[in-house]
């Protein structure tokens, strides 16, 4: 039989800068859904990739004295770049697109050519308004007090010859699209763009520009690039194969199931999308989701702005598994929500050490210690009967069981882990994640708390008597730990191995049809107390860590080596003549009293008189350790009052800055070199 297909996408990357946290919630969210289909058997194509055009990637690259190409390339498959990134996170995309390989470039010209064949672009002249870092048009109506409406920058005056596409034309279908369909969820996001853009009337789009040359050229009019976004959008169709030979699945998964994205992309998804899909006379997707942002401070992360977070320093940290859950778990999945290091600390050490760190460590741990790692045959099957009640009676009939009962607690436990599948799939298909994982912790907690109603640690006193119940009690709990542990792997792919693992279950016990079947671990599985799967983190001592690890990694950003910038205007031989530089030999050094800058140094010139000269070096250099050395001076200037001292001249210094901190090395010439001798 054929299987379900989905194809999922996140948004293309911009290699204007190293990614940060936002981008890589965005990411794992997307790997997260795509990992939770493939879970469920479905043939899954998830897709991600670079959109490496635009005038912004063009200015960079100038700004670094590269190519705009050699620029994206270090950003996307250099260290630490993008592709680095996303295997680190484990995201398991199965393809990835650069909006500059050869044959999405070629498929973009002929989209272009054919938009303009059937009337959709024609050419005019635009007029307007321009924001370089967001590579958008907005007309004057749509700005915000005057600056562009996404990121509040300043927007230029744009005025030059350029094609257009009639978006215009399409208003009335996109109204209904969004209005009458789900195309377009949360659904809080359609009224933001009915209000803010279909009913203010949509404009025609500028397509094409002629101020840069970063970009797909227009093939039948020299001199026009594509404009970025139309470029970037149909990624999603050429990274299936659509009008090229690289690859031939178009046909397979086109349209797309959803097109994860940012809230401030969707305008470009929801509206400006499928217009040009309607005007290609290709299917639309069958979803876009807007999700919210990760902000910083109240405010968003963006690089210009310095207030990124960086994922490279959080995995290192705390683990890969952990910060993917972090994301997943803590903001709903629609709205915004503040980052901050201390809630990501306080939530690995809720949910990660005490609730499902605990559970699977107490029971591996008791596994082992009362029964070596292995329960008896049989301790599992009376549980058929009960996951046939439980499932019978579902978790709202469990308050009618007698209470007080040992069997009670084994039903109650059993109806909620053996029914926590369809409430957790139905969050998933409603793309919210987290309450998704809210089941998933509701059924963790409910099982430390049957630990505890249990108290194995009494039952273990008289083996002889309780040994079978404890043995019952045990599986009841490895079971829960299984059923949690195969909905969480979509979540925690690498973490819920080790856990498979450490309870004994299978290859039979991780599927997704095993996560709503009580009873598949075999009740002799053999347990291990493995390693700690989620340490608790110290919140001072992991702070303190972050911000020194952040401090260095600022540094390592700055350039090696800053000099000051050559002057270029020219001095008179004979002006330059004047100065006197002469050798010095220093006699003594001290510190001048009171200040922390000031080094007086006592000269041997070569005149028989000493010299003194003061200098503003003292964090560079101790005093004892210039005596004896041979230095430059300037002889004569006129002297100068620092300190109520006297300095006569100045000694010559190489400076220059080191990854953002200045550097002074006194210029010290050879010691054979005689006191007063004149350097020209
Ligand atoms: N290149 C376009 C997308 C083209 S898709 C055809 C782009 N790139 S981006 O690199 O700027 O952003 C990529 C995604 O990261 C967007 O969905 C954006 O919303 C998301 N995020 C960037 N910063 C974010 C946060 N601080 N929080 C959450 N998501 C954020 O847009």
């Amino acid at each position: 039989m054929d299987r379900k297909k989905f194809y999922i996408t996140t948004p293309i990357y911009y290699p204007s800068d190293k990614l940060h946290i936002g981008h890589t919630y965005c990411t794992v969210a997307t790997d997260a859904i795509a990992r939770y289909h493939r879970l469920k058997g479905e043939d899954v194509m998830f897709l991600t990739g670079t959109d490496e055009h635009g005038q912004k990637i063009e200015d960079k690259a100038k700004e670094a004295g590269v190519t705009p190409k050699e620029f994206v390339d270090r950003i996307v498959e250099g260290k630490g770049g993008v592709k680095d990134l996303w295997k680190l996170m484990n995201i398991s995309n199965d393809r990835f697109i650069r909006t500059t390989d050869d044959y999405h470039v070629a498929a973009i010209q002929k989209i272009f050519k054919k938009m303009y064949d059937n009337g959709d672009i024609y050419k005019g002249t635009y007029k307007g308004k321009y924001c370089k870092p967001c590579e958008s048009f907005w007309t004057e109506s749509q700005l915000k007090d005057g600056k562009c409406p996404d990121c509040g920058r300043e927007v230029q005056d744009a005025e030059e010859e350029a094609y257009f596409f009639r978006l215009s034309k399409y208003a009335d279908r996109i109204r209904d699209l969004l209005e009458n369909t789900d195309f377009l969820e949360p659904r809080s996001r359609v009224n933001e763009m009915v209000n803010n853009f279909i009913k203010p009337g949509l404009e025609d789009l500028c397509v094409s520009r002629t101020s840069f040359t970063w970009g797909v050229p227009v093939d039948f009019d020299p001199g026009h690039v594509v404009y970025v976004w139309v470029d970037a959008l149909f990624n999603y169709t050429t990274a299936l194969g659509f009008l090229n030979d690289r690859y031939d699945d178009y046909d397979r998964y086109w349209p797309a199931d959803v097109h994860i994205v940012g809230k401030e992309i969707v305008r470009f998804h929801s509206i400006i999308w499928p217009a040009m899909l309607m005007s290609m006379g290709m299917p639309l997707p069958k979803k876009v989701f807007g999700h919210g942002w990760l902000l910083l401070d109240g405010g968003k992360m963006s690089k210009s702005k310095g207030n990124v977070v960086d994922p490279y320093i959080l995995a290192e940290q705390f683990g890969v598994d952990a910060l993917r859950f972090f994301l997943m778990r803590t903001f709903p999945f629609g709205t915004d929500g503040n980052f901050s290091n201390e809630l990501l600390i306080q939530t690995i050490n809720t949910d990660l050490a005490n609730d499902l760190g605990n559970l699977v460590s107490r029971t591996t741990a008791m596994v082992g210690k009362y029964f070596g790692g292995r329960l008896p045959a049989g301790c599992g099957a009376a549980e058929a009967e009960l996951d046939t009640a439980a499932r019978a009676a579902g978790p709202d009939a469990i308050g009618v069981m007698a209470a007080g009962e040992p069997e009670k607690y084994d039903l109650e436990l059993i109806a909620l882990a053996a029914s926590l599948r369809g409430r957790y799939e139905e969050a998933m298909e409603q793309y919210a994640p987290h309450k998704a994982l809210d089941e998933v912790f509701h059924v963790i907690q409910r099982a430390n708390k049957y630990i505890d109603e249990n108290a194995p640690w009494a039952l273990a006193k008289d083996m002889e008597a309780n040994g079978a119940r404890l043995a019952h009690v045990m599986y009841n709990l490895l079971e829960t730990t299984r059923i949690c542990g195969v909905l969480l792997t979509p979540f925690m792919p690498g973490s819920m191995e080790k856990l498979f693992s450490q309870i004994g279950a299978g290859p039979e016990g991780r599927t997704w049809e095993a996560a709503a079947r009580w009873g598949v671990l075999p009740d002799t599985a053999v347990v291990t107390k493995g390693e700690n799967l989620f340490p608790r983190v110290d919140m001072d001592k992991a702070l303190a860590q972050l911000e020194a690890a952040e401090a260095e990694a600022r540094k390592a950003a700055l350039p090696e080596v800053e000099l000051e910038p050559q002057l270029t205007e020219q001095v008179p031989f004979d002006t330059f003549c004047q100065c006197d530089f002469r050798a010095v030999k220093v006699k003594n050094c001290e510190n001048v009293k009171k200040s922390n800058k000031l080094l007086r140094f006592t000269l041997d010139d070569g005149t028989g008189t000493d010299r003194q000269i003061l200098s503003g070096i003292a964090m560079y250099y101790k005093p004892e350790e210039l005596i004896g050395k041979t230095l430059v001076a300037i002889v004569n200037l006129p002297p100068r009052k620092m300190m109520g001292l006297e300095s006569c001249g100045m000694l010559i210094s190489a400076v220059h800055t080191e990854r953002g901190e200045e550097k002074l090395h006194l210029i010290m010439v050879d010691d054979e070199i005689p006191a007063g001798a004149k350097l020209c």
